[in-house]
This record gives C-alpha cells, structure tokens and sequence, in this order.
C-alpha cells in the first residue's frame, strides 16, 4: 500500500482543506493510505536564517515539530497541500514551513520527483489573490514533482464540494497524482519551463508598439515575453542565472551556490561590517517586557 500525505493548512476541523485533501485520497485508484497533518498546531519556528542547515550534517539548529513534517514527506509516496485563502494569501502556517525550505536540501534524494498537487481555496469567487502561487511555490521548493494545482470556492466548511467544480477538481488532482501531469489546455498563457501561470510585468521598452511585454514567472523566476501573436498570447522564458528548480542539477547547483556564499561573506567580513557599523545605534527597538 502506497502513502498519501497530506498537509492541511487550514485550523478548521472538518473545513474544505481537510475535506478536499480526504475527497482527492477517495478519487484515488490504487490502494492508499491517508496521513494528515495539519500545519497550524504544529510548532514551526521562523528560521533563524543562521545557514547551519547547508553544512555539515545538515540539520536544523532548532527543536521543534520540522523533522517530524520532514520525516513525513520522505516517507511519503505523493503529497498533497490545501491551503485557505487568508486575505488574498495562503494561510500562514504553509509559508512558515516554507520558510524553513533550506531544510529540503538535505533530503533532496528523497524529495525529488516526488507526486505532489495542491489546491487553493477560496470562500469568495475571484478572491483568491495570490493564494494558488504561493501553493505552486511550495510544491516546486519542496522539491518534489509538481502535478496541478487547482483553485476551488467555497466558504463554509464542506461547500467547495458542494456543486461539481470542487469534485472535478478532486478527480483531476488524483488522476495527476497516479498518472502524471496532465497536459495543460492551450487558453492559459504558461511559463514553457514550469507550467507556471503567474508573471509579473517588467518594464519594456515598447510594449504598445511591438505587441511584446516582458515578463518574469513568479514560479521559476525565469524571464521572457508574452507577446500578441494576432490570434493568442504565446509565452516563452529563457532560463536564467538561478532556475529555480527546474531539474535536479539546477537545485544542487543552487545548493552549491548558497554554501559558496560563506567563503564570500569571510572574504567581505569587514566591508560589510563597516556598513552595517554605521547604523548600529540608529532606531529603539520595541520589544515585549522581559524579552
Ligand atoms: C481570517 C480569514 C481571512 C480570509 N480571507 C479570505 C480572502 O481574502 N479571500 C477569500 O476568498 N476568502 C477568505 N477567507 C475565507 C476562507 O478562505 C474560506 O472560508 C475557506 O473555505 C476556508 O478553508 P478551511 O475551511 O479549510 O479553513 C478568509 C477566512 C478567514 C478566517
């Protein structure tokens, strides 16, 4: 029997992450096992950003709920995130997990390529803001092997599944789960190199004029163009300096590139330090009593 995690970021018992997470484990084919966890009644602290998790044996500094969320996903065959839109975001707790995403590295062998969708929830049509790039995130920067990622609506708990979009969506997400991504439809523009949907705007030379607007896929990173192509919009990226991660070498690369930057901050120590000095007593800082 095969193990499906999934990873409900919602505190709602019996909300739509939950039960969405738990419709996508019934649509499932094969013989699975559902493990849940639910992420906001975990304690996951802020990283440190302290680097002690690039190095050496590669483990977190602190103690907290991390390992028991890692250990998990590597035991795990496929993954599945849910996450409530919180004013126009993912509910916290997934990003403070993501947070901790340095932490991945070190199991790289067992992430990569691992199964994973996610779906982003919405109580309001439309209001879902930039919940479903921050669930793509994760998925991408947890390593693992990003099959869809749906957005679905409903406010109260067990109405995304009322109607037929939220089921749909279900079944869609389980197929991808045991069969692989599906092929994405032609309407939505898409980043080539990720599947991305969501860009950002960059400034361009003569976008009125030449039908072309450059771009950068908030997923990857990577930069292009959308251009007008008289019948539809066509979307292409290059990848650039830091692809993040669009294969398994680019990630160890990376990798590589955030431990070089040790070296670089010894060899720069007193630069930096001669800037930094000047501000040292600029500002009061408020802080709780007896902290
Ligand atoms: C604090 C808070 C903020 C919310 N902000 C939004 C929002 O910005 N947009 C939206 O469509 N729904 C918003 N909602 C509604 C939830 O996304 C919606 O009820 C969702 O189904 C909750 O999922 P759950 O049952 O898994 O907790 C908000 C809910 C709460 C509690």
């Amino acid at each position: 029997m095969k193990t499906l995690l999934g990873l409900v970021a919602s505190p709602r018992k019996f909300g739509n992450s939950e039960i969405f997470i738990k419709e996508i484990h019934r649509c499932l084919k094969g013989s699975w096992n559902l493990r849940l966890i639910r992420l906001p009644e975990l304690d996951i602290r802020p990283c440190l950003a302290c680097y002690q998790c690039l190095f050496g044996p590669m483990r977190c500094v602190q103690r907290d709920n991390l390992p028991l969320v890692l250990e998990e996903m590597v035991k795990a065959d496929a993954l599945v995130v849910a996450a409530p839109t919180y004013f126009l975001g993912a509910n916290a707790s997934l990003k403070r997990l993501l947070d901790r995403g340095l932490s991945f590295y070190a199991h790289i062998d067992a992430l990569w390529g691992k199964p994973a969708v996610g779906v982003a929830i919405a109580g309001v049509t439309g209001l879902e803001g930039y919940t479903k790039l921050v669930v793509d995130s994760f998925l991408k920067l947890i390593l693992a092997d990003h099959r869809g990622c749906e957005v679905v609506y409903g406010a109260l708990p067990g109405e995304v599944l009322l109607g037929h979009e939220g089921p749909a969506a279900a079944r869609k997400l389980a197929r991808a789960l045991e069969e692989g991504a599906e092929t994405p439809d032609s309407k939505t523009p898409r980043c080539p190199l990720c599947g991305g949907d969501t860009f950002r705007f960059l400034p361009s030379a003569d976008p009125a004029g030449s039908g072309v607007q450059k771009i950068r896929c908030m997923t990857c990173s990577s930069e292009g163009t959308l251009r007008w192509d008289g019948a539809s919009f066509a979307v292409e990226t290059i990848r650039g300096e830091h692809p993040l991660f669009l294969t398994r070498e680019d990630t160890v690369a990376h990798l590589k590139w955030l431990q070089s930057m040790k070296d670089l901050f010894m060899k720069r120590r007193d630069e930096l330090k001669a800037v930094t000095r000047a501000y040292k007593d600029t500002g009061t800082w408020v802080r709780p009593e007896n902290t």
